[in-house]
């Protein structure tokens, strides 16, 4: 079982600054855990981003090796849930932030932080989805738990929607019968966002020109808002009766101003998604979702696959905004 070396890239920080290379280490290396996993592939979320730009103090001990997602075969476990040759995907934990992650060919991990790969997906396909799309899946889940269905009134709004998150929250609602409007800051996404299946546009620009007062016509069956920042409060006070809002991120910025009255006047909910500490049953039940409800043939279309050694390189691009879809990391390619 894995005696030859494994290759990862490992951060390093000196002074503030973090830098990354490509290198070799032997198991022993390997932090604790009962299931050692040989990595097929891992992805690059927002968060990735922060973490190989160093950023949030969101890595706290170096050397590191980042990648917050990965899948794979289990090489060797102690666990008697996974045996090896089992297939399995981590998401979450803080793996590749407090713990080591995925932008490696080998890892180790606990045992339950693993879930089974479903039925449907390929190892690849899984990591097109990461983090983003089991996020978006929650946050659809919340959302319909809260009264959302595909035969209520409006549009359901997905903000950020050219992003990872954003372009499988459009499919999956589009394949579930919804009426998605995608807001996007991106011209040149507009065909991508209609093909993966939204019914409208909404310029970026158009939603942080605050109302004329705290309430605004009823607008949105429901949200999912992957942005924050000054445009979050001016939804809300669109959101139609007993609409929710699914708060996943902060691309846009971590303050947001509102007034109590949508909720008073018209019982909105704010219902905040953290796909990190999501508890296991919950993971498979979306995990499920995911390989049912989430068209392949879009998956593939938003989806763009890169060898390792270019991960870091696509940091500041995700920080910027400029990475449309998903992008899937072929660690061993
Ligand atoms: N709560 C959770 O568990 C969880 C899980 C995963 C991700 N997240 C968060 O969700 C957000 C999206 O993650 P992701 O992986 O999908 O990232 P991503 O691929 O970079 O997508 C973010 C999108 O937000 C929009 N955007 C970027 N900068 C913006 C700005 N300054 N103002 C307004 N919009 C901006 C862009 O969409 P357009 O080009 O279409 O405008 C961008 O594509 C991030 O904040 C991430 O941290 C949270």
């Amino acid at each position: 079982m894995g005696a030859e070396p494994f290759t990862a890239i490992v951060l390093e920080e000196k002074d503030g600054t973090v830098t990354s290379k490509i290198t070799t280490l032997d198991d022993g290396a390997l932090p604790d855990g009962d299931v050692t996993v040989q990595v097929a592939y891992s992805t690059l979320n927002f968060k990735d981003g922060l973490i190989l730009k160093g950023l949030g103090r969101l890595v706290r001990n170096y050397p590191h090796i980042p990648g917050i997602d990965f899948c794979g075969t289990v090489l060797a476990s102690a666990s008697p849930d996974y045996q090896p040759g089992d297939q399995v995907i981590c998401t979450g934990w803080r793996v590749g932030e407090a713990r080591w992650g995925g932008y490696a060919t080998r890892t180790r991990v606990e045992a339950g932080w693993l879930v089974p790969l479903p039925k449907g997906l390929t190892l690849e396909q899984s990591m097109a989805i990461g983090t983003a799309g089991f996020t978006a899946m929650l946050a659809v889940m919340a959302l319909e738990e809260h009264g959302l269905a595909p035969v209520n009134e409006g549009e359901v709004l997905v903000t950020g929607a050219a992003g990872g998150v954003g372009s499988i929250a459009t499919a999956i609602l589009g394949h579930l019968g919804y009426r998605v409007a995608a807001s996007t800051g991106r011209t040149e996404t507009h065909a991508y966002l209609k093909d993966l299946g939204a019914a409208s546009i909404i310029g970026r620009a158009e939603l942080e020109q605050a109302p004329k007062g705290p309430m605004a016509s009823e607008r949105w069956s429901g949200i999912i808002d992957n942005v924050g920042g000054a445009a979050l409060g001016n939804i809300l006070a669109a959101l139609a009766y007993w609409g929710s809002c699914a708060a996943v991120g902060n691309a846009g910025g971590i303050k947001f101003t509102a007034t109590v009255l949508p909720f008073l006047l018209r019982g909105i909910n704010l219902l905040g998604i953290d796909s990190n500490t999501c508890p296991k049953a919950r993971r498979l039940v979306a995990w499920d979702r995911l390989s049912r409800d989430l068209p392949l043939d879009k998956l593939d279309k938003m989806t763009s696959k890169v060898p390792l050694a270019e991960a870091p390189g696509m940091a500041g691009a995700i920080l910027k905004g400029q990475v449309r879809g998903r992008t899937v990391i072929d660690v061993n390619g």
